[in-house]
């Protein structure tokens, strides 16, 4: 962005989709200038639980080619936040194990049958009870990871990042809109709406989307990195370990408006399901505990694409799968801002759905 506030793109919202379509931009050679009105990745990008989770059998069944190309573009996404930031981003885990019913009628299968050897390489502090769990490739990275780098990243690849400034409004006008925040006014040629579970806030000129804050509380359990090396996943409950003696735990799926608080019995209840599958683990008096917002959909996906207003485009609603879908989300707004057609089609993500 020059000094006069003219830039291609504005993007508001500096979670990890807006920081990663401005980053997909940026290699285009677009100049882009990514607008929060707090830290970079200080919402739901740092509070997620990391699994990049492809085949859960939770997802809606219109997500799986997103999914699928997202981890597809996964290692080259990740390796080009290394190389730009200078900073790490492992994949902490690359199997899950996914908890079926022991009487699921369906008949349907997730992947193989996790067989007692493998339990036993892979989670050995794991009690599986009568729990049935069958195999899932699929990583995790620890959003943390993502928080120290993804900013980092943007700003080398020459993205202008303005932090604690706050969105006004947006106008369109002849080519272009006007964004007006409380640091200064932007002309951009394209506008994009990356404010994840703020994104519905019509009354600063984002389109009015129904999308609306699922409040999600999480904490972390300790035990020895070598007593689980893959994520679990049962009813109500997900284990995540980290590698370093942290087992993340979530979550909770709160309707509540934009509360962000812990609630310590909440955290409490979670942890004692955790327990339940991995009693080793040690819930600590003071344990790390946090919420962060998803941004909820009425039917589950993501908006993503054009808006009504001229020059404006919407990319939020990822839900429970932000982290997952970055580099495609990235990648296809990418295409279809500058008019090339997306490798997956969007129109079950357009906004004129609702
Ligand atoms: N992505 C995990 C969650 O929403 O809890």
């Amino acid at each position: 962005m020059n000094g006069s506030g003219v830039v291609d793109v504005a993007i508001a919202g500096a979670g990890i989709i807006g920081l990663s379509l401005g980053l997909e931009l940026r290699r285009r050679g677009l100049s882009v200038v990514v607008i929060d009105r707090q830290q970079a990745m200080s919402s739901a990008s740092w509070a997620a639980g990391g699994m990049l989770a492809v085949h859960d059998p939770q997802n809606p069944a219109e997500l799986l080619p997103l999914s699928v190309r997202s981890w597809d573009l996964y290692p080259e996404y990740l390796e080009r936040v290394e190389a730009l930031s200078g900073k790490k981003v492992p994949l902490r885990t690359r199997r899950a194990m996914q908890c079926v019913a022991p009487d699921r009628a369906t008949g349907v299968r997730y992947g193989e049958t996790v067989t007692a050897a493998e339990a036993a390489e892979f989670a050995p502090g794991l009690d599986a009870g009568d729990n049935i769990f069958e195999w899932l490739d699929e990583g995790s990275l620890d959003p943390n990871d993502v928080r120290e780098a993804l900013p980092v990243a943007f700003v080398t690849a020459g993205g202008t990042l303005l932090e604690e400034t706050e969105l006004l409004g947006v106008e369109s006008v002849t080519d272009g809109v006007l964004v007006q925040t409380t640091r200064k006014l932007v002309s951009a040629g394209m506008f994009v709406n990356c404010c994840g579970a703020w994104a519905g806030e019509g009354e600063r000129g984002l389109g009015g989307l129904p999308v609306v804050p699922v409040k999600g509380q999480m904490a972390n359990l300790r035990l020895a990195p070598e007593r689980l090396r893959c994520v679990v996943r049962a009813p109500g409950i997900y284990l995540v370990p980290r590698g370093d003696g942290r087992v993340t735990i979530g979550a909770t799926i709160e309707h509540v408006g934009f509360d962000e608080t812990v609630q310590e019995p909440s955290i409490r209840r979670m942890a004692a399901a955790a327990l339940s599958l991995l009693p080793e683990a040690e819930a600590p008096p003071l344990m790390d505990m946090w919420a962060g917002l998803r941004p909820g959909t009425p039917d589950g996906l993501p908006i993503l694409g054009k808006a009504t207003k001229e020059c404006c485009w919407h990319a939020t609603g990822h839900y429970r799968d932000g982290i997952l879908l970055a580099p495609v989300t990235a990648h296809v707004m990418a295409q279809a801002m500058m008019g090339e057609r997306p490798d997956v089609g969007l129109e079950a993500f357009a906004a004129s759905r609702f």
